[in-house]
């Protein structure tokens, strides 16, 4: 048999297995400071880069707290009414599927002391594009460099598929 094909085989396997370990990102509001008042949650927004797919996390103390998704008015005014969404487990996940602005507020007067947030969720960039269009600072660098392996993956498995069709096909020996 063999081994000389056996190489590239592992080289891909390899990249599979590398490729596969990225997911979303998820971003903690406040970071270590969580959901709470007297935090300056613009400032935290800024410092971040949202992309579709992403998951933006609230944790809080849930007797205290809690998070509703409002429109602008809401954010603005510090209003629930006509709220899209609500979650009051303390540690919620939030899904940000759609390329847009999102608005969050704590709903039980939070808000008033600064528990608002505003998160402008970009489209994915698509593998070629998002080379080119790299960020400015260090976070928006190393977001970038999550969506290029991200890209990848999907072009491992491709690899991966067309390998297992030639070894199906007979034409490559596994050692
Ligand atoms: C948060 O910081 C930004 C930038 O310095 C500032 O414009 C804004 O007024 C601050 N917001 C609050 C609620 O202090
Ligand atoms: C912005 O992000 C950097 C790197 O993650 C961090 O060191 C810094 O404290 C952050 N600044 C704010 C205002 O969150
Ligand atoms: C927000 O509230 C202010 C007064 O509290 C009001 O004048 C304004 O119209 C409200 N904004 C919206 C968009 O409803
Ligand atoms: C937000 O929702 C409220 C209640 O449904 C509505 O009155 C208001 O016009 C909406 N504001 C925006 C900017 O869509
Ligand atoms: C919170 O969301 C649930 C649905 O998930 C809804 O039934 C409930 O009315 C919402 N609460 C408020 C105060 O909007």
């Amino acid at each position: 048999m063999s081994t000389s094909s056996s190489s590239p085989l592992i080289f891909v396997l390899l990249l599979a297995a590398a490729a596969t370990t990225v997911s979303a990102t998820d971003h903690i509001v406040g970071a270590n400071r969580g959901w709470n008042p007297g935090v300056n949650y613009t400032l935290w927004a800024n410092n971040h880069t949202f992309y579709t797919g992403d998951l933006i996390s609230f944790r809080y103390l849930k007797t205290q707290y809690n998070v509703f998704e409002v429109n602008q008015t809401g954010y603005d005014n510090c209003t629930t009414e006509g709220a899209v969404g609500n979650w009051t487990s303390g540690k919620d996940f939030i899904l940000l599927d759609k390329a847009k602005r999102y608005y969050f507020i704590c709903g039980t007067g939070g808000c008033f002391n600064g528990m608002k947030v505003s998160v402008l969720v970009h489209p994915l960039p698509s593998p070629p594009s998002s080379a080119v269009g790299a960020g400015h600072s260090p976070a928006e660098n190393s977001a970038a460099t999550g969506r290029r392996r991200r890209g990848s993956a999907v072009a491992v498995v491709g690899a991966v598929a067309a390998l297992l069709a030639s070894i199906w096909s007979g034409s490559v020996w596994i050692l």
